[in-house]
């Protein structure tokens, strides 16, 4: 089995390649030209790395190269909060990024299976009734990231119905675990929290809205959700990938600072604010439940405390 990966240096990416290997699937990935490939430690000799650049045109060469019989496609703007500094850039990775893509592999006639990774923005604003969210729940997204997602699977089950291509479109929940960048809420709070512990800053850690709830699910059980759904996920349909449980952040700071060393005080950052947040993301998930047998397996505080310990680790090599 010969797989690719776009976007294989990214925290999702990198699990997604070990995972495979694991399985002991062939893998391909690219990265971006020049990208930091530090994920990949301990993979480098065990993958086979191309640069690529998603708003090129050579998504077909790419394709006529790998010849792969699945794609995972995860190269993208990943965060929500960055696509509101950067809407072009976010539109033209996750939208243009996806259709070169797609129209590459539809002009080679190799027929991959294509897991294509949405998002839970996508759903955006959604009511009190309509949560846990099917995947057939209206869509109103609420930022420039969640209409990139929206747009590029609804652009990539174009490819399905009109040319065939075997798309699978996965709303994927929030995804957590250490290795996540900065930007990201759990990461953002552990490196705050590992830098006050090293006494590198104030005992005071700096949030942004705790009121958002979100449904935080660990990457290495998103990973192996996503190898499943490429097994046996059905082209042309779409799949939430969560936990089912709504946290709200509160909940997430409250957790890791009960794991700190020392007592932290918390100060709102208007900075880390954003012009409009989701209110609250839940996933149903008694569909992928249903046809792949998939049940996440590690818990928040578990996670937690790994992005906790990998925080604390880089740092110490960062000072040290
Ligand atoms: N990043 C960040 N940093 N978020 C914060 C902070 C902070 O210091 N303080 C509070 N938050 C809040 C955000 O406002 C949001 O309500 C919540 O924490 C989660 O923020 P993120 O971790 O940035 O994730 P997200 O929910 O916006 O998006 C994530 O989940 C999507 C799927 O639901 C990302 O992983 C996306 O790539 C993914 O598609």
């Amino acid at each position: 089995m010969r797989t690719l990966i776009t976007g294989i240096s990214g925290f999702v990416g990198s699990y997604l390649a070990e995972s495979l290997l694991a399985q002991g699937v062939e893998v391909w990935g690219t990265h971006q030209p020049g990208a930091n490939i530090d994920n990949l430690q301990g993979l480098v000799n065990r993958v086979n790395l191309l640069e690529y650049d998603l708003l090129s045109n050579q998504g077909a060469e790419l394709i006529a190269r790998v010849q792969p019989e699945i794609v995972f496609h995860l190269a993208a703007q990943s965060s929500v909060g960055r696509s509101w500094d950067d809407k072009e850039e976010t539109i033209n990775a996750n939208v243009n990024g996806t259709v070169r893509l797609l129209e590459g592999i539809r002009e080679t006639g190799i027929e991959p299976r294509i897991l294509l990774i949405g998002s839970a923005e996508e759903y955006g604003l959604v009511k009190p009734e309509e949560t846990p969210i099917k995947e057939g729940n209206p869509m109103r997204p609420l930022s420039p990231y969640g209409v990139s997602k929206l747009a590029a699977g609804l652009l990539a089950l174009q490819y399905h119905r009109a040319y065939g291509l075997e798309v699978i479109h996965v709303r994927a929940f929030n995804h957590i675990g250490p290795r996540q960048a900065l930007g990201f809420v759990t990461s953002d709070f552990a490196k705050q929290v590992a830098e006050i512990e090293a006494c590198l800053l104030e005992p005071v850690i700096m949030v942004g809205n705790l009121e958002a709830q979100r449904d935080f699910t660990d990457v290495r059980d998103v990973v192996r959700a996503y190898r499943l759904l490429a097994d046996r996920g059905k082209p042309g349909e779409i799949y939430n990938v969560a936990s089912g449980k709504g946290v709200p952040v509160a909940r997430v700071l409250e957790i890791l600072l009960s794991l700190a060393k020392v007592p932290i005080r918390v100060e709102k950052d208007p900075a880390r604010m954003r012009p409009s947040d989701v209110p609250i993301l839940v996933g149903d998930i008694s569909k992928i439940q249903a046809e792949t047998g998939w049940q996440p397996e590690i818990s928040l505080e578990q996670s937690l405390q790994e992005v906790l310990d990998y925080w604390r680790n880089h740092i110490n090599k960062v000072h040290n």
